[in-house]
C-alpha cells in the first residue's frame, strides 16, 4: 500500500536482543530522528540519556523489576520529562519560572513520550528493535541518583534497544470501532470491539499461560483472554503496578505542585 505506512504497521516490541552492538552513530541518528518529533511550543521539555555502561545497564534491569532484556541490550535509552534546562534560561534571564504547574508536568511528559516513540521507529527502521519501559517508575528515587538527573527531570520511560534475536510477533489491536469514534464518544460501540478482540487473543493464544494473580481468583471458571486480563490488571494494587510513590517523586522533584 504505502511503504511508510507498512513500516509503522510492522511495530511490535522485541525483549530478546543478539550480541550485536549499536553504533555510535547510529545511535546518534536514532536520537536525532527522536528530536525531530514536535514539542509543545517548541520547548524541547526533555531529554534523553543514553546508557552503554554494563555495570550501569545491570543496575538499571533491576531497579526495573528484574527486567533482563535492559541489561541484555546493547543501548538503553532513559526519556526524561525535564523542566530544567527551561528553569537554567529563564534563571540566567532574570525571569520567574512557572515549572510547579501541573500542565508543564504534561507537556514535559508528552514531549519525552513523543520522542521516545519516534527514537523507536528510527531504531526499527535500521534493523534494531526495542521496548519501552515504564519499569524505569519504579524505582524512580534510585534510578534518578544512579543518572544524576537534576531537579524538574524525572524518568518518563527507558528504552531497551538491541539486534532482535528473532522476528518479533505482531500483535493484534483493539479494533478500531472500540476506540475511534466519529464525531463524539460512542461508549456503544466498546462492547462489541472488547468481545471481537477477546476472540482475537483467544484464538491467537496471546495469553496462554499468562492468566495474571490465579491465586486471587480462586473461583473462576470463565473465559481468560483480554478482558480478564486487563480487568485484573486494573484492580491490582501491588505497588509495582500502581507506584504509589510516583506522586512524592514528583513533587520532591519539582513537579504538580499547583
Ligand atoms: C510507556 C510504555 C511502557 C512500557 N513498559 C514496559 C515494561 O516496563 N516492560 C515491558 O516488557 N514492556 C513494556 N511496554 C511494552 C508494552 O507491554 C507493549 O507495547 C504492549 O504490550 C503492546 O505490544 P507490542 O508493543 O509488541 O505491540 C511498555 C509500553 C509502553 C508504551
Amino acid at each position: 500500500m504505502n511503504p511508510v505506512i507498512d513500516f509503522l504497521n510492522s511495530h511490535a516490541s522485541v525483549r530478546k536482543f543478539t550480541k550485536r552492538e549499536i553504533t555510535t552513530e547510529e545511535e546518534r541518528l536514532i536520537c536525532e530522528t527522536g528530536e525531530r518529533s514536535p514539542t509543545s511550543s517548541n520547548l524541547h521539555a526533555y531529554s534523553i540519556v543514553s546508557v552503554r555502561d554494563a555495570e550501569k545497564k545491570a543496575t538499571l534491569a533491576g531497579l526495573c523489576g528484574g527486567q533482563s532484556h535492559v541489561a541484555e541490550s546493547s543501548l538503553f535509552l532513559v526519556f526524561c520529562a525535564d523542566l530544567y534546562r527551561l528553569k537554567r534560561l529563564n534563571e540566567k534571564r532574570g525571569y520567574p519560572f512557572n515549572g510547579e504547574y501541573t500542565e508543564m508536568f504534561i507537556i514535559a511528559t508528552v514531549d519525552a513520550a513523543l520522542v521516545a516513540s519516534r527514537a523507536l521507529m528510527a531504531a526499527q527502521a535500521l534493523g534494531y528493535g526495542g521496548v519501552m519501559v515504564g519499569g524505569i517508575r519504579n524505582k524512580p528515587d534510585e534510578a534518578a541518583a544512579l543518572l544524576e538527573l537534576p531537579e524538574l527531570v524525572y524518568p518518563v520511560m527507558g528504552m531497551s534497544l538491541g539486534e532482535p534475536m528473532s522476528p518479533p510477533k505482531i500483535k493484534p489491536r483493539l479494533p478500531l470501532a472500540g476506540l475511534c469514534f466519529s464525531e463524539k464518544y460512542q461508549p456503544e460501540q466498546i462492547d462489541t470491539a472488547v468481545e471481537e478482540y477477546d476472540n482475537t487473543i483467544e484464538r491467537l493464544g496471546y495469553l496462554r499461560g499468562r492468566e495474571s494473580t490465579p491465586e486471587n481468583y480462586p473461583e473462576f471458571n470463565g473465559r481468560y483472554s483480554w478482558s480478564e486480563h486487563t480487568a485484573r490488571r486494573m484492580a491490582d494494587t501491588r505497588p509495582s503496578v500502581l507506584r504509589p510513590h510516583l506522586r512524592e517523586h514528583l513533587q520532591k522533584r519539582g513537579f504538580m505542585l499547583k
